[in-house]
């Protein structure tokens, strides 16, 4: 039998065939297959160097044509958006974005998506990606994007609060945070990286991407590991709310921490859109491991 072939697809391509459209559709599948327990559970191997690390995550994604998936990603720092339509107000107009680098762009264009933001602040300790940020953006998404050095107050005015940093430390304190506030954490996704007031997690309704993960490599890790909270009191994970297993905001005056540290099977269900989607079209280049 001849062996698979691996088609091999350049930046270009993936993204002239998977819209961002198509990208949060499909990750809201994944979620909603993980939360009915239909997506095996998969750990993380990684490695650390003096100034940044290597990971690599695997998933299954079972489905009528099987896909494994295997992502390897190095993060050395000079180098997601279904929780806000689950857990953040429908009428969410206000959002802070803590940290303007890749992710935050990334970030922004999906959570913009799924909700009619009018106002952005946009906080950096590098002043300088946030005005960058502020330009880009404004001009794409045709957004009021502020830059701003009063993260205390943007937090307190916002409905939405979003960390994409590579901190170390947290500074979303829990006396800044009105109630009724959504922040999706999403920078701190290894051990060492801190975003969020352990006391703030203690309080609130944490849902996990991956309880797991959260609780080891997330910042929910901080506030168990302070003795604040047990991993039994985690809310839920993603996958069950968009599932219909547990409810999602009830009430506006809830606090949800979605505690994003980034799953395999998200980057497997994208990959696969993309390859079937490249299929059809006909594009990218066939190349043999094993000739
Ligand atoms: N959870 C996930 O699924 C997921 C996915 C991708 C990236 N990440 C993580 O998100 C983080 C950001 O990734 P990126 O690619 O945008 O990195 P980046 O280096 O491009 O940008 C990070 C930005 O954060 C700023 N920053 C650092 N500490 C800060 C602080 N205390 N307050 C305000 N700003 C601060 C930096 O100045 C920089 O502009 C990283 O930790 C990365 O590992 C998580």
């Amino acid at each position: 039998m001849q062996p698979e072939r691996t088609l091999l697809l350049r930046r270009s391509e993936i993204e002239d065939v998977l819209s961002l459209r198509d990208c949060i559709d499909a990750v809201e599948e994944v979620f909603r297959l993980q939360g009915h327990g239909k997506i095996p559970s998969s750990e993380i191997l990684g490695v650390k160097a003096p100034n940044g690390g290597l990971h690599v995550k695997a998933a299954l994604l079972p489905r009528s044509r099987s896909y494994i998936v295997a992502k390897l990603n190095t993060n050395f720092p000079v180098n997601r958006t279904q929780s806000a339509k689950y857990l953040a107000r429908k009428n969410s107009s206000v959002a802070t974005i803590c940290g303007c680098g890749g992710q935050a762009r990334a970030q922004l264009r999906a959570i913009h998506s799924v909700l009619a933001l009018k106002k952005i602040h946009a906080f950096d300790l590098n002043e300088g990606a946030a005005k960058n940020l502020a330009v880009d953006l404004s001009r794409e998404l045709k957004l009021d994007i502020e830059p701003t050095r009063d993260l205390p107050t943007a937090i307190q005015k916002s409905d939405v609060c979003v960390t994409c940093t590579t901190s170390t430390e947290f500074f979303v304190r829990k006396e800044d945070v009105a109630s009724g506030t959504f922040i999706a954490a999403v920078g701190a996704d290894d051990a060492h990286k801190q975003e969020i007031d352990p006391a703030l997690i203690a309080t609130a309704k944490v849902v996990a991407d991956s309880l797991e993960q959260s609780c080891t490599i997330g910042d929910t890790r901080h506030a168990i590991g302070n003795g604040l909270m047990r991993k039994e009191d985690v809310y839920a994970e993603l996958g069950e709310i968009v599932a219909g297993r547990k409810s999602g905001r009830t009430t506006g005056g809830e606090i949800f921490i979605f505690d994003s540290t980034g799953v395999a099977m998200e980057d497997a269900v994208a990959a696969a859109a993309v390859y079937e989607k490249a299929r059809t079209a006909g594009i990218g280049t066939f190349f043999q491991f094993a000739a």
